[in-house]
């Protein structure tokens, strides 16, 4: 069984968000297995790149989305996104000299990493969106 799976709960009500959460359930997913399956480091390595390139995406789209229909929350929710982009960048550098391996613990804090943005900040947006479009 996949260590995340896609809740309804998780859903922020737009397809294009929601898409891109679940490629970043999935992200989590594989490096989960190929943790399990005891790949090397280069193979952990190169999913975990895709992740954090994936969340810039994802960010990026989000942020563009906000200013575009200027959603009041958005500076906050900018500060969070640079906040768990650094968070992830420094699990990254410390996971590349060596300083920590990728465990199951680790795997845990991307899980609640990836949950807490989309059940917390997220939801808010939705929110925002819901409202504009029953107007
Ligand atoms: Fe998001």
């Amino acid at each position: 069984m996949s260590l995340l799976q896609w809740e309804d709960r998780f859903s922020v009500g737009m397809d294009r968000f929601d898409r891109q959460h679940h490629v970043l359930v999935d992200l989590i997913n594989e490096l989960h297995e190929s943790m399990r399956e005891g790949k090397g480091q280069q193979e952990l390595g190169s999913i975990l790149e895709k992740l954090i390139q994936y969340t810039r995406v994802h960010f990026a789209s989000e942020e563009e989305w906000m200013v575009q229909y200027q959603y009041p929350g958005y500076a906050r929710h900018q500060a969070s996104h640079e906040s768990l982009t650094r968070q992830v960048l420094e699990f990254q550098r410390q996971y590349q000299d060596g300083t920590i391996g990728l465990s199951v613990q680790m795997i845990h804090f991307l899980k609640e990493w990836l949950v807490n943005h989309i059940l917390g900040e997220d939801k808010a947006y939705a929110g925002f969106f819901q409202a504009g479009r029953s107007k």
